[in-house]
């Protein structure tokens, strides 16, 4: 039977652009794509719910319909119309899938996913893109096998394929060692089927949203500290109708294309603020940026939403460490590009996990600041950037399929007086397909031969 929903038409059918930087400084408020992260969630919670329900701004991407399309083939049945989703949950009671479960490039969709199908008692295969297929799952693979499933990582050295064999897990007591939210919602995920309380500690805190998204459905979860406590789920939740905040990390690009631009101003309505998600607000602040929040209140929330509003002035250097990194994880790509714009040394330290996202950030974007002309060197936990730069492209960036990678080199051409080619740029449709005409909204001209 053939899916309901399609992947994203891209705006941008190569895989590869040249972007003309805009003529001067810019202006445009722009309407940010669901969260991903939320996203994600709604389709496995509501997935899980008694009844239907309707979720507005639902991220159209590959990653959050590949987790979708994991809790279709378990039962639940979905409609994508324009952004709005229309699921049917299946009451607690997933079907085996009939086949492997392809996450594509997600992270977040197979380590989520991991937990889910840990406490149903049948088998799952889960697999992904050569990326995911790269990225390290024994990070989950050790509390579920606590928790009593059977956990065969098929890949090379504790990666996917993951082979799960679920059911009669029990609650556990686990302290991540990895300040990871994506491991912490894959315990708690698995904990919702489990006999007993099941409590994860964080060393360092990380986003909230499924402990947000379990509660707004009415499931408890207590949090004490670093502690979050679940329980099982023993009757299921009723559906819902609510809307999915303007992802922040979206939101990211613009708020720094406007701040390194002297005269640029950007306008950006109905953004999450998670507070786990904008310590760049505050490294924004310090680095000297002119950045408005203003409460928007719309309806239907799931979490709470802001208008930001950047206007462009001069940056400088900062630097980034300690719990601020877990609040910030998915925006220091893009933080690199304002430190090689900021006058003096921006400095990103404790950011080991970046070796582990969709690429290893801190090489791949080392290497793409420097084609630039950027002086940027890595270290282990992160990497030094000396501004400002005179952009002087020596070589074609290359995103490595690393989404975060491509959009921020793509605003960073956009202060680059020569034109600036950057290759694998279909990998922005796993978390924001309409990024390139929102880059032409921006004044960019972008050359696509
Ligand atoms: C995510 C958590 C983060 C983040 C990822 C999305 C989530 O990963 O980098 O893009 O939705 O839980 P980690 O929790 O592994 O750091």
């Amino acid at each position: 039977m053939s899916e309901p929903f399609a992947m994203p038409h891209p705006s941008v059918a190569q895989d590869h652009i040249v972007i003309h930087a805009p003529s001067g400084a810019s202006a445009a408020e722009l309407a940010m794509p669901g969260d991903k992260s939320i996203s994600q969630r709604a389709a496995l919670l509501c997935g899980l719910a008694r009844g239907g329900s309707v979720v507005r701004n639902f991220l159209v991407s590959e990653d959050a319909l590949h987790t979708l399309g994991a809790m279709t083939a378990m039962g639940a049945q979905a409609e994508v119309d324009g952004d709005s989703l229309r699921i049917q949950g299946v009451g607690l009671r997933p079907h085996a899938p009939a086949a492997d479960i392809d996450c594509g490039n997600s992270g977040t969709g197979m380590r989520l996913l991991s937990g889910l199908v840990a406490g149903q008692p049948f088998r799952t295969v889960l697999t992904g893109d050569a990326s995911l297929r790269s990225r390290t799952m024994e990070r989950i693979r050790e509390p579920l096998v606590k928790m009593g499933a059977k956990v065969v990582l098929r890949g090379e050295g504790g990666r996917a394929p993951i082979e799960i064999e679920g059911g009669g897990l029990r609650g556990i007591d686990y302290v991540m060692p990895v300040a990871s939210a994506q491991v912490k919602s894959c315990v708690l995920l698995a904990g919702l089927f489990a006999e007993g309380p099941t409590t994860v500690t964080e060393l360092r805190p990380t986003r909230d949203h499924t402990e947000r998204m379990l509660q707004y459905f009415g499931h408890p979860v207590e949090v004490q500290g670093a502690r979050v406590t679940v329980r099982r789920a023993a009757t299921p939740w009723d559906g819902a109708e609510f809307a999915v905040p303007g992802d922040f990390s979206s939101a990211a690009f613009w708020m720094v294309a406007a701040a390194v631009r002297e005269g640029s101003r950007v306008v950006l309505p109905s953004v999450g603020l998670n507070p786990r998600r904008i310590a760049l607000l505050d490294v924004l602040g310090r680095m000297g940026a002119r950045v408005r929040i203003t409460p928007d209140p719309a309806e239907g929330q799931v979490e709470e939403t802001a208008r930001i509003e950047v206007t462009g002035q001069g940056l400088r250097g900062t630097a980034i460490a300690g719990d601020e990194i877990p609040n910030l994880i998915d925006e220091l790509p893009i933080l690199a590009v304002a430190g090689a714009l900021a006058e003096g040394r921006t400095e990103i330290r404790d950011a080991q996990e970046l070796r582990h996202k969709e690429s290893d950030r801190i090489a791949v974007m080392v290497g793409n600041l420097r084609a630039l002309g950027v002086e940027a060197r890595e270290t282990e936990d992160g990497m030094v950037i000396e501004g400002p730069t005179s952009l002087r492209p020596a070589r074609p960036c290359a995103s490595r399929g690393d989404h975060r990678v491509a959009m921020s080199m793509a605003i960073l051409a956009c202060s680059c007086p020569a034109p600036v080619r950057i290759e694998g740029i279909a990998c922005t449709r796993t978390s924001y397909p309409a990024f390139w005409d929102h880059l032409r909204t921006w004044g960019a001209r972008l050359e696509t031969d």
